[in-house]
C-alpha cells in the first residue's frame, strides 16, 4: 500500500530565542536560546522540575512564554495557536481518547483540520502502517497493550505529515524492552520522514543513543548543547560532568599547572583550553572511571590507593578504591585479561592526563 505520509519532508527549523516563562515566583524556563536545524534530532535532557516540558508546551504553543520568540520554519509561531503551528506532539501518557477506535483517534487531527472521511480513514490507516499496526484500526485503544497504543499517538502526532514531533518522555510509562524497541522505531520514522524532533527525557541513555544533538538543562537554564561524544568527553561544566555517565571528582588545588591533593599526589595535566580558564585555588578534577587503570603500587606518576571493593560485572569490573586521604577513585576495567584485584590490595592507579578534566570550584550552579 502507498503511504500517503510523504517521505521528502526535511523537517522545519526550530528558533527558540532568549525564552523565559514563569509561574508566580518560579522561574521555570530562564532565558533559553536554541537553534534546531531542519530534519535534527534533539533531546532536551535534565532532572525533574528543569523545565524541560515548559520548553516543549512552549514551542507547541501550549504554554505562553513571558518573555522571548519562538520560530519555526523562519516563521514567527509565538503567538500561534498550536493547531496552526504544523508540529505533532506525544505525550508522556498516551492521550487516546478511550471511546473511539484506534483509527477514528489518529484520524481525529484529521478531522479537525476538514480533511473529508474517506481521504481520513485512507491517511488513518497509512499512518498505522507506519507504525506497524496496519489493520488495527476497528480495535479500541483498550485493547491494545501500552507500546501498542504509545504507537498509537505516535500515529496520530504524524498522521498530518507534520514538520516537527513534539514528545515529551513518550516511553517512560513502557518497561524497557518496550521502550528499546519504541526507540528503534522513533529513530527509524525520523530517518524515513525526516521531520524535525525535539524529545524530552530524563533517561540519560535514551538521549545519548537517539539525539543528535543534546540540551541539558538545570533549574530553567540551559547548560550545555552538544552531540553525544562531546558531551560526554567534555562536559562543560561540573553539572554536566556529573549529570552524564559515572564520574570521579575530586576536590584539588590549582596552581596552573599542577593539581593537588591527597597530600602528596598531585597531576600535571597538559596545557587546554578548557583549563585556561579555571583561576587558581580551589578546583575540582574530574576523570571517567574506565580512563583509568591499574598498575603497580609506586609506580612513577600513579596514584597509591587501596581497592576497597571489586564488584565483577561481566565484560568489565568496578573497582571502589581510595587515595590516602579517603578519597573514593572508582576504576572500570575489563575482566579478560586482568591480574585479579583483591579488596585490600594496595595499587597504583595511572590516569592519562588528557583525560583528567578539571571545573573551577564554586561553578556548581
Ligand atoms: N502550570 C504550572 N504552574 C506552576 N508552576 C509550574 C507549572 N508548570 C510547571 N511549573 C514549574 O516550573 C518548573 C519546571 O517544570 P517542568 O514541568 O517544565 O519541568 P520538567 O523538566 O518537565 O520536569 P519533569 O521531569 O518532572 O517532567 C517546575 O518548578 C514546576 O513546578
Ligand atoms: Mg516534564
Amino acid at each position: 500500500m502507498s503511504q500517503t505520509v510523504s517521505s521528502n519532508n526535511k523537517g522545519a527549523s526550530i528558533e527558540i530565542d532568549r525564552l523565559a516563562k514563569t509561574f508566580g515566583s518560579v522561574r521555570a524556563v530562564d532565558d533559553v536560546s536554541l537553534t534546531i536545524e531542519p530534519g535534527e534530532f534533539v533531546a532536551l535532557l535534565g532532572p525533574s522540575g528543569s523545565g524541560k516540558s515548559t520548553v516543549l508546551m512552549s514551542v507547541a504553543g501550549f504554554e505562553r512564554p513571558s518573555a522571548g520568540r519562538i520560530m519555526i520554519g523562519g516563521k514567527d509561531c509565538t503567538r500561534l495557536p498550536p493547531n496552526k503551528r504544523d508540529i505533532g506532539m506525544v505525550f508522556q501518557h498516551y492521550t487516546l481518547f478511550p471511546h473511539l477506535s484506534v483509527g477514528d483517534n489518529v484520524a481525529f487531527p484529521l478531522k479537525m483540520r476538514g480533511v473529508a472521511k474517506a481521504e481520513r480513514r485512507r491517511q488513518a490507516e497509512a499512518a498505522l502502517e507506519i507504525v506497524r499496526l496496519g489493520g488495527y484500526g476497528d480495535r479500541m485503544p483498550k485493547q491494545l497493550s501500552g507500546g501498542q497504543q504509545q504507537r498509537v499517538a505516535l500515529a496520530r502526532a504524524i498522521v498530518y505529515n507534520p514538520q516537527v514531533l513534539l514528545m515529551d518522555e513518550p516511553l517512560s510509562a513502557l518497561d524497557k524492552n518496550l521502550r528499546e524497541e519504541m526507540q528503534i522505531e522513533i529513530k527509524r520514522l525520523h530517518a524515513e520522514l525526516g521531520f524535525t524532533v525535539v524529545f524530552v527525557t530524563h533517561d540519560q541513555g535514551e538521549a545519548l543513543t537517539m539525539a543528535d544533538r543534546i540540551a541539558i538543562l538545570k533549574a530553567g537554564r540551559l547548560q550545555q548543547v552538544s552531540p553525544a561524544r562531546e558531551l560526554y568527553e567534555r562536559p562543560s561544566n561540573l553539572f554536566a560532568a556529573s549529570f552524564i555517565g559515572e564520574m570521579n571528582m575530586l576536590p584539588v588545588q590549582w596552581d596552573g599547572a599542577n593539581a593537588t591533593f591527597s597530600e602528596r599526589e598531585h597531576i600535571r595535566l597538559p596545557d587546554s583550553a578548557s583549563i585556561e580558564t579555571v583561576p587558581s585555588g580551589r578546583a575540582v578534577l574530574a576523570v571517567r572511571p574506565e580512563r583509568l587503570s591499574v598498575t603497580s603500587p609506586g609506580e612513577t606518576g600513579s596514584w597509591r590507593a587501596t581497592v576497597s571493593d571489586v564488584v565483577y560485572a561481566g565484560a568489565g569490573s568496578l573497582l571502589i578504591t581510595h587515595l590516602h586521604d579517603g578519597s573514593e577513585v572508582r576504576l572500570r576495567v575489563a575482566s579478560a585479561g586482568q591480574a585479579p584485584v583483591r579488596p585490600g590490595q594496595a595499587i597504583g592507579i595511572k590516569v592519562p592526563p588528557e583525560a583528567a578534566l578539571l571545573y573551577p570550584a564554586d561553578a556548581a550552579r
